[in-house]
């Protein structure tokens, strides 16, 4: 009975859905007015897609910050996108490129300001605060990955909005902990195969800074012609960041400028030469760079940047930090709270491992779209009830620990298995009506084409055996 309702009720459904477009597109044809394709949207500048063939790469580089951050007892923090705006103006600083340029600042509903977040530095600091963190055991050490946006000029590598791995430690002041921030961020691109160099600087106390923005201030008017037109500006807005100019004109003026180094308090001095001094026990090789003053205001002491080993002059840093002793306490910490820490631009690690990975690249983006996963194993059906078997076959097969490749809502058998291909399955398991109803599969060797009849029970002991 139930075979013969399945013939009778299978032809006029397919003819009715052939014949049925036929009559509706007369119809609207004569009648109805054209309908116009709906508008169509594009991202928006600044702002990219993380496509399916490049989610591999964010998923290795969020794989390894977990890794190192969870290695030296990091908790894991996440932060609201949106915060009040002043927060950011009053810790990065007026007079500097975020605030002044790059925020994306609006007025909430209720007519207050807010930010959305540029860094996370100033809003883990507002969360230690207004969680009371200071009363835990100090120091705290947390890490963050996610969104941050910068209204940037965009350019391979520089997005409107983009993600950092970010670490930071708040509560004490003790230059072991930059060392091991600068051996976490080192020991992360490591891990993902990339050689850093790192670049190191101190700056010194504000009291330190300010002694020597007055030199710097001297020296830089004798040297105004020859400065681009934004330096000019900076001489007197925010002195420091003429240093980290990456205009030639500027690069020459400044060769002879006076050293912030020079200018350290001995406090300052003996921090900064410990950091050197745990960086040599950790061997890890570094850049002593008197121009790197980084580009937010809030840093004291040790700054630092890494970029690709062997990219002389590169102005794009994987990752940058530094010590930021005063920060808390402008955003009112009732008491001293020194902190340090470092982020790290994923999308620029990512732009690295590809290239390393020799893809074709396309302004940034890799060309290909398709990101199937690699897998060992391969599950390929046959037929309704198959499918219907398959579903809980692969789901027990995911129960038992052992992920399966599979294209359900694929009929045939050709198309599945040169996915089984693309993926890299070693052996697929194909089930049809016969082993529905047999309780069994076919166990394929994708290599040499050989096959064969395992019990549906086995079927994840069989595999186990096959992966050893
Ligand atoms: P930052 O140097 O402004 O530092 O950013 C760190 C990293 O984020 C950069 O080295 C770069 O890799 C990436 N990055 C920055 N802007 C963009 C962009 N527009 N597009 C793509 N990637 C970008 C900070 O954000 C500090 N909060 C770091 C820190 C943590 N200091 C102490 N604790």
């Amino acid at each position: 009975m139930p075979a013969k309702k399945k013939a009778a009720a299978k032809k006029p459904v397919k003819k009715a859905i052939k014949k049925a477009p036929a009559k509706a597109a007369s119809k609207s044809k004569k009648d109805a007015p054209e309908k116009k394709p709906a508008k169509s949207y594009q991202s928006l500048r600044g702002m990219k897609d993380i496509l399916p063939g490049q989610g591999k790469y964010f998923m290795k580089t969020f794989d390894a910050a977990r890794n190192v951050a969870e290695a030296y007892c990091y908790g894991y923090l996440e932060t609201p996108v949106l915060e009040a705006a002043q927060l950011y103006v009053k810790t990065i600083g007026r007079g500097t490129d975020v605030v002044d340029k790059e925020m994306y600042t609006f007025e909430d509903r209720d007519g207050s300001k807010v930010a959305l977040r540029p860094e996370f530095t100033a809003g883990i600091a507002r969360s230690y605060i207004s969680h009371g963190m200071l009363n835990q055991p100090q120091p705290v050490k947390v890490w963050s990955v996610g969104q941050l946006f910068r209204h940037d000029r965009p350019q391979a590598g520089r997005y409107r909005q983009f993600h950092q791995f970010n670490c930071e430690v708040i509560g004490t002041r003790d230059p072991v902990i930059d060392a091991e921030l600068i051996n976490m961020a080192y020991s992360f691109l490591k891990d993902l195969g990339i050689q850093s160099e790192v670049r190191i600087n101190s700056i010194g106390s504000a009291d330190d800074r300010q002694n020597y923005t007055i030199e710097l201030v001297g020296y830089l008017r004798t040297k105004r012609a020859y400065l681009c037109d934004l330096c000019k500006k900076r001489i007197n807005k925010n002195p420091l960041r003429v240093l980290d100019c990456k205009e030639p004109g500027c690069q020459e003026a400044l060769e002879e400028a006076p050293q912030i180094i020079e200018w350290l308090s001995t406090a300052s001095k003996d921090f900064f030469m410990k950091v050197l001094e745990y960086l040599d026990e950790l061997h890890i090789p570094y850049v002593l760079t008197p121009t790197l003053v980084r580009g937010l205001d809030y840093y004291s002491d040790t700054v630092f940047e890494l970029f690709v080993e062997g990219e002389e002059g590169s102005q794009s840093a994987l990752g940058g930090g530094g010590r930021y002793d005063a920060l808390l306490e402008s955003i009112g910490a009732r008491e001293p709270t020194p902190a340090s820490g470092f982020a790290m631009g994923i999308e620029r690690i990512m732009l690295t491992l590809q290239k390393m990975d020799k893809k074709e690249l396309l302004d940034g983006q890799v060309l290909e779209l398709s990101g199937l996963p690699e897998r060992q194993f391969y599950f390929a059906q046959l037929g309704e009830q198959a499918r219907r078997k398959a579903l809980s076959l692969i789901e027990e097969l995911r129960q038992s620990g052992i992920m399966v490749g599979s294209s359900l809502s694929k009929g045939s058998l050709k198309t599945q298995l040169e996915t089984a291909n693309k993926m890299g399955a070693t052996h697929s398991i194909i089930i049809g009506q016969k082993e529905v109803q047999d309780g069994t599969v076919i166990i394929r060797d994708m290599d040499s084409g050989i096959q064969e009849i395992i019990d549906q029970k086995k079927i994840e002991a069989h595999l186990r055996k096959i992966m050893k």
